[in-house]
């Protein structure tokens, strides 16, 4: 008797490393029911948009590549929208697109396998209950990203930032067990994976009901095998005395802290309800900047936030200078239905020719600052862990446990080792390096 083929899956990921994370639990979770992944979505008999709603920018890409996908998936292929825009919008996608059969939200891919199913049989459905016990604990995801395993501690959010989605889209905050992280943890290295990063929207207010952030680095940070350890993304105010010990005391854990500031100013930062002001801020660099020596400092800001004013953007320039960050992810601020901030007066509204040029302003800022930190370390030493081929140029790309990207010459059989290298160029963002040893085998930088 012929057997069938087994059908295949294409999932396309839009946003954070949770979304990148999830996409690994379902194809994780869709190979275990016999399906194949492939890398394009024509032919697939089943296509996944797995999608972010964080600004209407990252929505309108979504609407075009769905609109794309008519023409492009085959006749009987199901499509299927996930991830935080299929929570936010719901069944309203499947009204406003035909071609679209599923709407899953983030906390039912468990369902994934039976809802491909039915949707094959011509059911459409929408599945956006929270499920606040979730963690799919019993997914083996299928990592792709070859030298480093996200891993995911904490899903959805409790702050209630005025601007963000999030809490919308992802639910309320709940941890995993740190008994199931270190579980993973171990399959990871397993795997031959020496850097963990763990994840979760404000990582550093995990807590399992008995162990907090500080015992999750301390224990995941122990774990044999495990050399380069890093998380995303953090809140300053939960960076307590302990977790900033816990940093420092555990080896693995890397001298970078990604530190969300989105902006300089006490009154805006009170306006997005971020619950600290900038001088607290500021004493939160300090203290892990005294306790972590050579501490790189990467962060994410908003400008045109609604009421920010000339001299409340000029403080976010201020302080992005003060800190002296070693790089910034700069948004332009974007209204999001169903957010605190839609209850702004409009006359709050920041118009959007200020808005461009504050934002323009603000990254010229930026680079300047990651050009002067990179060019003060020319000349050293640092030890790499080869990512992947550069797209240009034949080189390698490699990253510094600071999270600076080195680009070397060499073979793609190095990706996945530990070189130490010598930082010879910079473009002012990224490193050009040499070569100076093979270091293979363990210790720890410590
Ligand atoms: N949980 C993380 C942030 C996740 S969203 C944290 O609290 O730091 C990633 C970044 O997108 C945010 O840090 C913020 O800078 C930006 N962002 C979120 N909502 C936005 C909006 N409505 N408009 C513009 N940028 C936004
Ligand atoms: Fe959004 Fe604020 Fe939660 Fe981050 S902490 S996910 S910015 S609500
Ligand atoms: Fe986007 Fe959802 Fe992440 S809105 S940024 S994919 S949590």
């Amino acid at each position: 008797m012929l057997q069938s083929p087994r059908l295949t899956v294409y999932i396309e990921t839009y946003g954070c490393q949770m979304n990148v994370s999830d996409t690994e639990l379902m194809l994780g979770k869709l190979a275990e029911a016999g399906y194949e992944s492939v890398e394009q979505p024509d032919g697939a008999d089943v296509i996944l948009i797995n999608t972010c709603a964080i600004r209407d920018h990252a929505e309108q890409r979504v609407i075009g590549r769905l609109g794309e996908m008519k023409s492009r998936m085959k006749r009987d292929a199901v499509l299927g929208v996930t991830g935080c825009m299929a929570q936010r919008l719901g069944s309203q996608l499947l009204d406003r697109a035909r071609h679209v059969s599923l709407v899953i939200g983030p906390d039912s891919y468990r369902d994934l396998p039976s809802l491909i199913d039915s949707a094959r049989g011509g059911v459409r459905t929408t599945a956006t209950e929270f499920d606040l016990e979730e963690h799919y604990e019993d997914f083996r995801p299928r990592r792709f990203e070859g030298v480093k395993a996200w891993i995911p501690v904490q899903r959805g959010c409790d702050y209630k930032c005025t601007y963000c989605i999030v809490p919308t889209t992802r639910g309320p905050e709940r941890s995993r067990q740190l008994s199931d992280v270190l579980r993973e943890t171990e399959a990871v290295v397993a795997s031959g994976i020496s850097e963990i990063v763990l994840l979760g929207q404000t990582v550093n207010s995990y807590f399992d009901g008995q162990h907090d952030f500080a015992d999750l680095l301390r224990a995941v940070g122990e774990v044999d095998g495990v050399r380069r350890l890093r998380f995303t993304s953090p809140h300053p105010n939960d960076f307590s005395q302990r977790v900033i010990r816990a940093i420092a005391e555990t080896g693995a854990c890397c001298e970078h802290v990604h530190l969300p500031m989105q902006s300089g100013s006490t009154r805006t930062l009170k306006r997005m309800l971020r619950r600290y002001t900038r001088e607290r801020y500021l004493e939160c660099v300090a203290e892990l900047r005294s306790a972590i020596p050579d501490l790189a400092l990467t962060t994410d800001i908003i400008v045109g936030f609604p009421g920010e004013t000339e001299v409340d953007f000029e403080e976010t320039l201020t302080a992005v200078q003060q800190v002296g960050f070693d790089d910034a992810y700069t948004f332009k601020f974007s209204l999001r239905d169903g957010t605190a901030a839609t209850r702004f007066p409009a006359a709050d509204t920041v118009p959007d020719e200020v808005a461009s040029d504050r934002l323009a302003r603000l990254i010229a800022t930026v680079r300047a600052g990651t050009r002067e930190q990179n060019l003060r370390l020319l000349g050293e030493r640092r030890e790499v862990l080869v990512e992947k081929a550069a797209r240009r140029g034949g080189l390698l790309q490699s990253r510094t446990r600071d999270f600076k990207t080195v680009m070397i010459p060499g073979n793609v059989s190095l990706i996945g080792r530990y070189l130490t290298v010598e930082l010879t160029g910079t473009t002012g963002s990224t490193f050009i390096g040499k070569v100076a040893a093979h270091r293979t085998e363990l210790p720890l930088a410590v």
